[in-house]
């Protein structure tokens, strides 16, 4: 019987979360920490799903019931997506995935995004449907929009595409930023943020100051677009200085705490070029920039202000066949 295995990278934000998710650009890097997915077929008409590091094991239903009941936490972005590639290209054979991940669902890389695009690639292999970047995209940010009602898209696109990205809005624009490197440390807070959380609290925020919040998407807007010159000219030193803008903006939206404030102000005090948080904010990730003789201070900064710094390779490959 046929298998296939795919793998998928995680991403980081590196500008405009939140006012990417209203029509305006953002910029994101792939991370290359990796989704893997399995798909065999099967000669009945269920699906099975094997997902052990989110708990999920021998989870089984029958492609009729897909995205009916109660679905496990770990199961929804893979069975969503399943149901999604079934309902627009007219399969029924039954298929049994299993999934892997190189890195842990805490950190907020995006391991729900890289195995719905992991997956919809094997599907397309194993059905040999061939389908390009942009289907692959398109039937990934359907999922998201279906679980959770909101969302940009942006991290869905760097698993499809992977290397650094200029993204507006479902992808709307897709651009790769070519560089040759990005030196970025991350601090991992130790706290865990829900997006779709935080994604409503900005939206209740927007409701109450309509203006003050356009001006703060505008602003972001203007930033993004420096933001990717300067990235575009591997300007560290300016790009820093960006995030330190973007931070003050992301503040003012009420979406940072104080252990990603102290771990940010602790590496600008290290001799940084500049860092901001990365994601929806509320916890998870931080992003630094440093000349290379003071990443060891830099490293330091976070850890004393109690995050973690974690080693990862950003500008990693997009979603690929494995074997
Ligand atoms: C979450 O990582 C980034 C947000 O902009 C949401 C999105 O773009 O879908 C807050």
């Amino acid at each position: 019987m046929k298998t296939i295995t795919t793998s998928a990278p995680g991403k980081l934000m590196l500008f405009g979360e939140h006012a990417v998710v209203y029509n305006r650009p953002c910029i994101v890097t792939a991370v290359n920490e990796r989704m893997y997915a399995t798909i065999e077929l099967l000669d009945s008409s269920g699906f099975e799903l094997q997902a052990p590091d989110v708990n999920v094991v021998d989870y089984k239903k029958q492609i009729r019931e897909l995205g009916n009941g109660d679905i496990p936490k770990g199961a929804k972005f893979v069975e969503i997506a399943v149901k999604n590639f079934f309902e627009n290209y007219h399969v029924t054979q039954g298929v049994k995935i299993t999934t892997k991940s190189d890195f842990s669902s805490r950190f907020g890389f995006g391991s729900s995004s890289a195995s719905t695009v992991c997956v919809i690639k094997a599907l397309s292999e194993v059905f040999e449907l061939n389908l390009s970047n942009k289907d692959i995209f398109d039937i990934s940010y359907k999922t998201v929009l279906d679980i959770q009602g909101k969302g940009s898209g942006f991290d869905m696109a760097a698993a499809v595409y992977g290397g650094t990205l200029y993204f507006v809005t479902g992808g709307k624009v897709i651009e790769t930023l070519n560089i040759s490197s990005l030196p970025l440390i991350v601090g991992y807070s130790g706290v865990k943020a829900d997006t779709v959380t935080l994604i409503n609290s900005v939206k209740e925020l927007s409701v109450a100051n309509p203006q003050v919040v356009e001006g703060i998407y505008n602003s972001i807007e203007i930033l993004v677009n420096k933001a990717k010159e300067e990235v575009l000219k591997e300007n560290w030193e300016q790009v820093g200085s960006l995030m330190q803008e973007n931070q003050k903006l992301l503040h003012a939206l009420g979406v940072s705490i104080q252990k990603l404030d102290d771990m940010i102000s602790s590496t600008s005090n290290a001799g940084g070029y500049g860092a901001k948080l990365s994601g929806a904010g509320g916890g998870d990730c931080m992003i630094a920039l440093a000349p290379t003789d003071k990443t060891t201070e830099v490293n330091k900064g976070i850890a004393d202000a109690g995050g973690v710094v974690l080693t990862v390779t950003t500008n990693a490959k997009g979603v690929k066949i494995e074997s």
